[in-house]
């Protein structure tokens, strides 16, 4: 038993999408959100930025006596997160990969896409995931860095994210997949843009449910679950601006959490 929070760290928002999933399987826990959003996008960024603007969250969460700390990022995962166990060894890490496991497990034709940001795409960790999961599919990877910046403003439909998802769609269409993991945790912001334009006989999977099973997995190894009795508490930093946090906090309906929000430097 441990009541002390679970750290869940993203290049911004985005994990906000695993940290829904956290807290709908884990309704005891507390949970520390940072986002760094001053910084955000992560996908364009050298393999030491990525790193270091990583370590200085981890730090951070670290500071605030979390018990595991979820990586909800996976441009960060593919780059780094090898390094930040080595870093950090007395700290359960839990990263976020596209589930390509059950992707390629519940494709009827056997054409899976993945979406992310152009480095998680580019990445050889991605890469072996296929290799090792997907052997009897063909896999079709794209990579876009538009997307995140305007889910970072609040931004999870209108014309400007309808023309880019368009465009990448079209790709995926003519490639003829029948199921589509998402391999950024920005993404399942817009399922409901992806699935108005790819139809319901694409199948969309993002990888919240997953990891948020793996947390607890992982909790329950180390006895550190927290008592039923407790009530959990919530508490989200960003190093943004705080408007458009509250407003992306609102769309996952939690209205209330604003209050909870607060700006700060790293
Ligand atoms: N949410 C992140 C991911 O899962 C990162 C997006 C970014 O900063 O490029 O990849």
């Amino acid at each position: 038993m441990n009541n002390q929070p679970i750290g869940i760290l993203d290049s911004g928002v985005g994990g906000l999408t695993i940290w829904n999933e956290i807290v709908s399987q884990l309704p005891n826990e507390s949970t520390i959100y940072i986002a760094d959003s001053l910084n955000c996008p992560y996908g364009n960024k050298d393999t030491d930025q990525v790193y270091n603007l990583a370590k200085r969250m981890m730090e951070f969460l670290l500071s605030k006596e979390v018990k595991l700390i979820v990586v909800a990022c996976n441009s960060i995962t593919v780059t780094c997160i090898d390094e930040l166990r080595k870093d950090f060894p007395n700290t359960p890490i839990v990263g976020t990969v596209p589930v390509v496991k059950t992707a390629a497990k519940i494709s009827r034709n056997k054409r899976i896409g993945i979406l992310s940001t152009t480095r998680t795409a580019a990445s050889t960790y991605q890469k072996d995931l296929i290799k090792k999961h997907a052997k009897d599919c063909e896999v079709f990877v794209h990579g876009t860095d538009e997307l995140v910046p305007l889910i970072e403003e609040g931004k999870v439909t209108g014309v400007e994210i309808e023309k880019i998802l368009r465009e990448v769609m079209e790709k995926f269409k003519k490639e003829q997949i029948d199921t589509l993991a998402l391999g950024c945790s920005h993404f399942p912001f817009l399922e409901k843009e992806i699935e108005k334009i790819l139809g319901n006989d694409v199948l969309l999977l993002d990888s919240g449910g997953a990891i948020a099973r793996q947390v607890k997995r992982v909790l329950e190894q180390n006895n550190s679950l927290a008592e039923n009795s407790t009530k959990p508490h919530y508490k989200f930093f960003t190093t943004g601006e705080l408007v458009p946090f509250k407003k992306i906090v609102k769309v996952i309906g939690k209205d209330k959490m604003t209050q909870n929000v607060d700006r700060i430097s790293l």
